[in-house]
């Protein structure tokens, strides 16, 4: 399926789901984005208002909203506009997939993150303590819909936040994508329709070959076994940290695995570092948190047999899944970030 840049189909839906759509958005999307999103479909749609931030995406919240459904007597017709970032998709999604046994959800995504991510594909899900996207399934959106304006109230942190994940599917495509994206050096000016579709495209396109991630859909999870370690690491020390951020220092430790484990050029992989340091840096605490770095990774979801599988590269737009690495090489490389 791929993203919508216009209403038109969205605006037919809520007319004929006569009063049973509700638009999820947390505290920032509401003041930000529903107004806005009301007047472009010409229709008041009911919202349902969480708080923002990662640390909402729990069961807690869940209740909240399969409450608010059951108050406002919602059936099995009802359906949930996720209007907001990755948090209000994925959760947003996983109540729709769970609520009654399932109901339809339609994303319109207002951060880059969730544009270019978290919107498309079908991941749904929550954390379980600090463990991240622990629970869930994979259940596809009714539709997406882009609207690249919402950007436009996004902080730059934000935008890198997105920009990371653009990276990565360039990475995952080749050398002309990743010397088309890397081309200037500040990014956000880039960040029109054109440049986000085309990076989403790389996406639809390797989600429409395994939608269940069977096998192929892992490759989407390069740099994201560390980054995910480095998030939980982040929570339990109370530091902050972006999704982005974590997965671009991800991005580092699975090019440099890379070179040590499928003899990627050291070179070519140097220059890719190079413009991840650029734009991102590591942040101080991580150097004195390995160990619970490690202990998180041993819970990665993509492990199996105990054993950690990673996404390496044997070359730009060659992806390798599920390549086991060892505790020691991964010491080694959090040791060179
Ligand atoms: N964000 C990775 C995926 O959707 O598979």
């Amino acid at each position: 399926m791929k993203a919508k840049t216009d209403f038109e189909e969205l605006i037919s839906f809520v007319q004929y789901s006569k009063g049973q759509c509700y638009v999820l958005c947390d505290e920032n999307t509401f003041k930000h984005c529903y107004e806005v999103f009301c007047q472009l479909i010409a229709l008041k749609v009911q919202p349902i208002v969480i708080k923002a931030g990662e640390a909402q995406k729990n069961i807690a919240t869940c209740e909240f909203i399969w409450q608010k459904l059951i108050d406002n007597k919602a059936d099995k017709n009802a359906c949930i506009i996720n209007l907001g970032g990755g948090v209000v998709s994925d959760i947003g999604g996983f109540v729709a997939a769970t609520y009654k046994r399932g109901i339809k959800y339609i994303n319109v995504p207002t951060s880059l993150l969730a544009m270019v991510d978290a919107a498309t594909g079908g991941k749904t899900g929550i954390n379980l303590g600090h463990f991240k996207n622990m629970i869930g399934l994979i259940q596809q959106p009714e539709m997406v819909v882009l609207h690249a304006p919402f950007l436009n109230t996004l902080p730059k942190k934000h935008l890198k936040n997105g920009f990371a994940e653009m990276l990565k599917h360039a990475i995952l495509n080749g050398k002309d994508a990743l010397n088309e994206l890397t081309l200037n050096k500040d990014i956000t000016p880039q960040l029109n329709e054109k440049v986000i579709l085309k990076s989403l495209a790389i996406k639809e396109d390797i989600v429409a070959q395994d939608p269940q991630e069977k096998g192929h859909r892992k490759i989407l999870n390069f740099g994201h076994t560390i980054g995910h370690a480095i998030e939980y690491a982040a929570q339990e020390n109370g530091c902050e940290i972006l999704h982005g951020e974590a997965v671009a220092i991800g991005m580092i430790a699975a090019l440099k695995l890379s070179v040590l484990k499928l003899e990627f050029d050291c070179n070519e992989a140097d220059l890719v570092i190079n413009f991840i340091r650029s734009h991102f840096s590591k942040p101080a605490w991580i150097s004195a948190n390995h160990n619970k770095i490690i202990n998180a990774i041993l819970q990665d979801k993509k492990n199996s047999n105990q054993e950690i599988n990673m996404v390496l590269l044997a070359d730009y737009g060659k992806p390798v899944f599920d390549v086991v690495c060892t505790l020691d090489e991964i010491a080694k490389i959090l040791l060179e970030l």
